[in-house]
């Protein structure tokens, strides 16, 4: 069994952008510019962006942080876009979610221009990433889609199930893993809260996604022997064993799973540290795009 380490992969990829954008900065050239809107004090959606700020600056990015308090107003929400999407020195930038009630989150991603959508989540990104054409697909997919790149894992005709069918992972994995190109031609089954025998369902997996966002849902007897397990959850569970109180588990029971696989990423370290070395990926993508 290997263990499939995305903090490790994500440095190297981290590092090769470094690369990219010091060769840049000699030549006089502009370097990318992520910028993140954030609302609200939502302990989890701090921590994303700080380390989303944090790769920023490894990759030697600027990077600009927008803070709202969780009462304001749509409109001031929207009229930021609109400055961004505007602003030239600006080559992509996201709104962290979940937002609060009172805004809509459809209206807000809508407003963001397509080609600044580094995280690819305007409906022209997803149509066009459907169709397999250029265009930003959003981080965790991708992040999952280059682990496997880099580890070479076999996909062609393969069986993969994804459980849980998100925007933002599921429906855009099953589609991308399904395609016609290297690292997809995966026979795909999506399954989710209605899925019938999901047991079994689980158990045809030569490669199997666990995007529910449930603690330690998926168990040993629901692995076929040999499988490739993709672990997206993340999850703040209670341990009063550590200083402060709390440890990320997966949705995978990693300590009885791991050994019937042949191949597992960790929590933390596995699918996380991918997803934010994507969007660094897709920020240098948005300047070239910007630049053409
Ligand atoms: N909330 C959870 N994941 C994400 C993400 O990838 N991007 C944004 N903007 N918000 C999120």
């Amino acid at each position: 069994m290997i263990i499939l380490n995305g903090k490790e992969t994500a440095k190297i990829i981290t590092d090769e952008i470094a690369e990219l954008v010091k060769k840049r900065k000699k030549e006089g050239k502009k370097i990318p510019h992520l910028a993140a809107i954030l609302v609200g004090n939502d302990g989890g959606s701090i921590t994303y962006i700080n380390n989303k700020l944090k790769a920023c600056e490894a990759c030697g990015f600027e990077s600009t942080l927008m803070r709202f308090d969780d009462s304001v107003k749509e409109s001031i929400i929207l009229n930021k876009i609109q400055t961004l999407n505007e602003d030239d020195n600006v080559d992509g930038f996201i709104v962290q979610l979940p937002l609060p009630k009172h805004i809509d989150e459809t209206k807000v991603i809508l407003s963001i221009d397509p080609i600044k959508d580094v995280d690819g989540f305007h409906p022209m990104n997803i149509g066009k990433m459907t169709l397999n054409l250029p265009s930003f697909v959003s981080a965790t997919p991708s992040g999952i889609i280059e682990l496997i790149r880099r580890y070479k894992i076999d996909t062609k005709g393969k069986n993969c199930v994804i459980i849980g069918r998100s925007n933002i992972v599921g429906m855009p994995l099953s589609i991308l893993l399904s395609q016609n190109k290297e690292f997809g031609n995966c026979t795909v089954t999506l399954t989710h809260s209605q899925t019938k025998n999901l047991k079994e369902v689980c158990k045809t997996a030569d490669i199997l996604i666990a995007a529910l966002g449930q603690p330690l849902f998926v168990t040993k007897d629901m692995i076929k022997e040999g499988a490739v397990v993709i672990d997206v959850g993340i999850t703040r569970v209670e341990d009063k064993t550590k200083v402060n109180g709390w440890r990320l588990v997966g949705d995978v029971d990693f300590s009885s799973v791991a050994e019937l696989t042949s191949a597992i990423t960790p929590v933390p370290g596995g699918v996380g540290p991918m997803t934010i070395a994507s969007l660094m990926m897709n920020t240098l993508k948005a300047m070239d795009l910007k630049e053409q």
